[in-house]
């Protein structure tokens, strides 16, 4: 998404309590590999509660241009036509994942597999982006990729028409490596193979499980070994994809920072190589109650209820940052409100988000009189225990998760906060602004 124009919003220190309810959209990494699998699936899948936010628009859009049918009912139901395992036909012209890094990853994997000729780019941010970490071990496969220098999009395609299965050990915790390479080995006869180093999120491997295919997991000291058998039926499969806890994660932490606030945000997604935010919030003695914690479509789900309280700094250690990659800018901003210092460390993956992250999240603080340090991968942030002074301009970098970072700062701020283009919230949060505002917040265009 190259926007036309930035779309600059103000964010105003809460005249009151925030209260009500915020229903969270749908998971982003659920609903992208919903699509993808109900593509590679025989028969219709239905999902229920997909997030219609711009990068899942991209996905649906790529699986359309490779053959499948992709409608969503005026209920709000999507429906995918599957066209089976290798069925996928060549798209004839330039597949576009505008700003989304998951989308482009998955979508390598399952190219590689597949004997046609793709052509893949994406906007400004996700042209940036690292892309080697999936080509080189895909390229095994027999498949063909050409990139931009720095094995950067746009990039080329040519899949292998006699795959080979994959054994790969990803060097860096990534879900999306990890991802990439199983979704080639549906296409590749005999056992495909990934070991990573630390567990990371595996909705792809449940979600393949659920489909009909034969995935085992073992863990192995932090991390896991997953292996799948090739070539199986993919059948057609209901999916109901619960509310994403990293969008659940800005409400609830404007409630916990806004006086007197309380906010119930129902039916988020509680996977537990998703809750690391979680974990480290009722460290710093949040007030967060899980209710009717259940099962939805094979992943715990619970309503989150959070209330405004004092929170203490904490020590984040490495370990759990695959479990909360995508949560350390809202955390960053918790902890800019703490009382004492928080050290996150072994942030390296944030700087090769949708902008370098660690970069961004400090700059988000210290622009609005917040004192942060990075030393190597750690990011440290001094609480100030009360309202820092805000009045800052946060540049965004195409990044959603920074735009709603700075916006939540600003409710608690002394000095308004501007974040120079919050349209790129649309990619993961649609209705984030309307939202908040419903419950008590004032954010406006500027
Ligand atoms: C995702 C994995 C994570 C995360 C991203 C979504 C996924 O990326 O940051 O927002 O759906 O697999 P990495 O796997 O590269 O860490």
């Amino acid at each position: 998404m190259d926007h036309a124009a930035a779309r600059p919003y103000r964010s105003s220190r809460a005249a009151a309590p925030l209260s009500g309810h915020v229903a969270v959209p749908g998971d982003k990494s659920i609903s992208h590999r919903a699509l993808m699998f109900g593509a590679l699936a025989i028969g219709e899948t239905r999902i229920t509660g997909l997030l219609t936010g711009e990068d899942v628009l991209r996905t649906a859009g790529a699986m359309r241009a490779l053959g499948a049918e992709v409608t969503r009912d005026p209920d709000g139901i999507w429906r995918v036509a599957g066209r089976g395992i290798g069925g996928l036909t060549e798209p004839a012209d330039v597949l576009d994942m505008g700003n989304s890094g998951t989308a482009a990853r998955l979508l390598c994997g399952i190219l590689a597999t597949h004997p046609l000729f793709a052509v893949m780019t994406g906007d400004a941010s996700l042209r940036s982006r690292p892309m080697r970490r999936v080509t080189e071990p895909l390229a095994a496969t027999g498949a063909r990729f050409a990139t931009r220098a720095g094995g950067r999009l746009p990039l080329a395609i040519e899949g292998a028409a006699d795959a080979l299965p994959l054994d790969y050990r990803v060097p860096v915790p990534s879900a999306q490596v990890k991802s990439a390479v199983l979704l080639a080995g549906l296409n590749a006869p005999g056992i495909t193979r990934v070991e990573e180093p630390e567990a990371t999120r595996d909705h792809s491997e449940n979600m393949l499980r659920h489909f009909g295919a034969t995935v085992t997991v073992e863990t192995a000291g932090h991390g896991r070994i997953i292996t799948l058998v090739g070539q199986p039926e993919l059948r057609a499969a209901d999916v109901v994809v619960p509310g994403d806890p990293s969008s659940a994660a800005f409400p609830m932490v404007a409630a916990l920072l806004v006086p007197g606030s309380r906010l119930t945000i129902p039916a988020v997604g509680l996977n537990p190589l998703r809750t690391g935010l979680f974990t480290t919030l009722l460290e710093m003695g949040a007030d967060i109650v899980v209710q009717n914690h259940r099962l939805e479509g094979g992943e715990p789900v619970g309503d989150l209820v959070a209330s405004h309280g004092a929170l203490r700094a904490v020590d984040v250690p490495p370990e759990r940052a695959p479990s909360m990659i995508d949560e350390y800018p809202i955390l960053a901003v918790a902890a800019a409100l703490a009382n004492g210092t928080t050290r996150m460390r072994g942030l390296k993956e944030l700087r090769v988000k949708e902008s370098d992250r660690l970069a961004a999240t400090a700059a988000l603080l210290s622009v609005n009189g917040v004192k942060v340090e990075i030393e190597g991968d750690d990011l440290i942030v001094h609480g100030t225990g009360g309202a820092p002074a805000g009045g800052g301009t946060v540049v965004t970098h195409m990044d959603h998760r920074i735009a709603m970072a700075a916006l939540v700062l600003g409710l608690v701020t002394q000095a308004p906060v501007t974040a120079d283009d919050a349209g790129f919230i649309e990619t993961s949060f649609p209705d984030f602004i309307g939202l908040m505002n419903g419950v008590g917040a004032s954010l406006a265009a500027v």
